[in-house]
């Protein structure tokens, strides 16, 4: 054979990517939303892209993220539409990555006409839970809808509290959702939001803690995809 290519380490690798803020509509004019400028996700889907991979990114609201050579983009408004635009496709994928900022809430009535100002002052805004996408996609894995050898990484924004850290809120996320890897990035104070850098901790199911230095996003998101890559079955 004279091929002498080199192949990419992710060649035709499919992988779907959340990315950005949801918007959760109170009426015609207004919503809820969060300061995600979907530049993690983003960044991912171009370093992927470039090691060969098929990337699909599910887009709710971004800034200053930029648009991706050979990447498909799916925009979503609310988190019930990147849930079933990310159930709709995560079978097809063999990574899925939950780097979107989803609402945990939504109000539980869109008005249909604009909300007037009263003399009264404000109606208070009732909320519902919205479904939690990440671990409805490991449930679906577990009951054979997405198969088995689907990775499903997951990221965790956190500031620390009185309960504790950064890194102990990751660790019992991390528990919870039951995904392959965590990126836990610290938030708050002009960190990870809209900014170009980022840092933090990639947590992994077989129970190692890799700490990730500040660094540009860009650079960031290659560090993820070393650390996803050999977790994929090539079979
Ligand atoms: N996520 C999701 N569906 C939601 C909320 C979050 O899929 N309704 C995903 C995010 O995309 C992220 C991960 O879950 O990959 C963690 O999101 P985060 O907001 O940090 O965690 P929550 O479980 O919502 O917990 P909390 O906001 O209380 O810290
Ligand atoms: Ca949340």
């Amino acid at each position: 054979d004279e091929s002498t290519a080199l192949p990419f380490d992710l060649d035709g690798v499919r992988i779907l990517i959340s990315a950005g803020g949801t918007r959760e509509a109170l009426d015609p004019v207004r919503y809820l939303g969060n300061h995600s400028s979907g530049k993690q996700g983003f960044a991912l889907a171009r370093a992927a892209a470039a090691r060969g991979a098929e990337v699909t990114i599910v887009a709710g609201s971004t800034s200053g993220a930029g648009d991706p050579a050979g990447v498909q983009i799916v925009p979503i408004a609310s988190a019930r539409e990147l849930s079933d635009e990310m159930s709709a496709r995560a079978a097809a994928a063999d990574v899925v990555i939950m780097a979107a900022a989803v609402a945990d809430f939504r109000p539980l009535a869109v008005a249909e006409a604009k909300i007037k100002k009263r003399d009264a002052g404000p109606a208070p805004i009732e909320l519902e839970t919205n479904p939690d996408i990440l671990a409805g996609l490991v449930q679906a894995r577990k009951r054979g809808e997405i198969p088995a050898s689907t990775v499903i990484v997951g990221f965790a924004a956190e500031t620390g509290d009185d309960n504790g850290g950064v890194l102990e809120h990751g660790r019992a996320k991390f528990a919870r959702k039951g995904c392959d890897l965590l990126v836990v990035n610290p938030v708050g104070s002009g960190k990870a939001f809209g900014t170009e850098d980022n840092t933090g901790w990639l947590l992994s199911a077989a129970g190692t803690e890799t700490a990730l230095p500040l660094t540009s996003k860009t650079l960031l998101a290659s560090r993820i995809l070393d650390a996803l890559a050999p977790l994929l079955d090539r079979g």
